[in-house]
């Protein structure tokens, strides 16, 4: 019996191979059942196949006009565990509006939507391991959680870094938000320290006059200053 992949039948081995014994006991035994695929299961906007474009790091200016709220910048360096730079690793984000909506069709709180603005944008580091995007402050959103409950101010990333194992899926917060204390998910890392390490820093430097406001984010993909993943206590 021979149960193949879907869709590879000539270019991986079967999921059962007799001729190796020990395969047999370890593969299933009836035919796989193919779970539809969903909008709901994806766990991050796709960015489709099409190469990075210089835009896509600019979220303010994906539409015709220009979106409602604070312009802000985000920017920082991208390290491993020994502190050395993470070059060419795709940065992406995505985030609520200034008001606090998500585009996405699950999202039902009753603020608008902004035609100026996608929330969702992509980079890739520089050979220092650096990044930047210029977006708009996103807003509180109530979530449903448990009563009254909102998530602060915060920008979803996912960064693949050197290999798999690198993998960061996280959420960056912004400083002193009062919703830090009532947020399961920031509250669920038991170190206040690695809490910290997902907060951005305001930072004059990245500030830029007449333009927007500059937010520092250096991420750390593993090791023992490692930026923790969303929601894994
Ligand atoms: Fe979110």
């Amino acid at each position: 019996m021979s149960i193949l992949r879907p869709g590879e039948a000539h270019s991986q081995p079967p999921l059962i191979y007799p001729a190796y014994a020990s395969n047999v006991a370890r593969a299933p035994s009836r035919p796989l059942i193919r779970v539809p695929a969903n909008m709901v299961d994806l766990a991050a906007p796709v960015y489709g196949y099409l190469p990075i474009g210089e835009g896509d790091s600019d979220l303010t200016r994906q539409h015709a006009g220009e979106p409602l709220g604070e312009r802000i910048i985000v920017s920082g360096r991208v390290v491993d565990e020994d502190g050395r730079a993470v070059p060419q690793t795709v940065v992406e984000i995505w985030q609520s509006n200034a008001a606090g909506r998500y585009l996405h069709a699950l999202d039902d709180h009753p603020a608008p939507l902004d035609p100026n603005f996608t929330g969702a944008g992509r980079t890739i580091t520089d050979a220092e391991g650096r990044y930047r995007f210029v977006t708009i402050k996103p807003g509180a959103y109530p979530w449903r959680n448990h009563p009254n409950a909102w998530r602060p101010a915060h920008i979803h990333f996912s960064l693949f870094g050197r290999s798999f194992l690198s993998r960061l899926v996280t959420q960056m917060y912004f400083p002193n938000d009062p919703l830090f204390p009532f947020d399961p998910i920031l509250q669920s890392l038991p170190d206040p320290r690695a809490q910290q390490r997902l907060v951005s820093t305001f930072d004059l430097d990245l500030t830029e006059p007449e333009w927007a406001l500059g937010y520092r984010f250096d991420i750390v993909l593993r090791g023992r200053h490692s930026t923790p993943f969303e929601g894994r206590a």
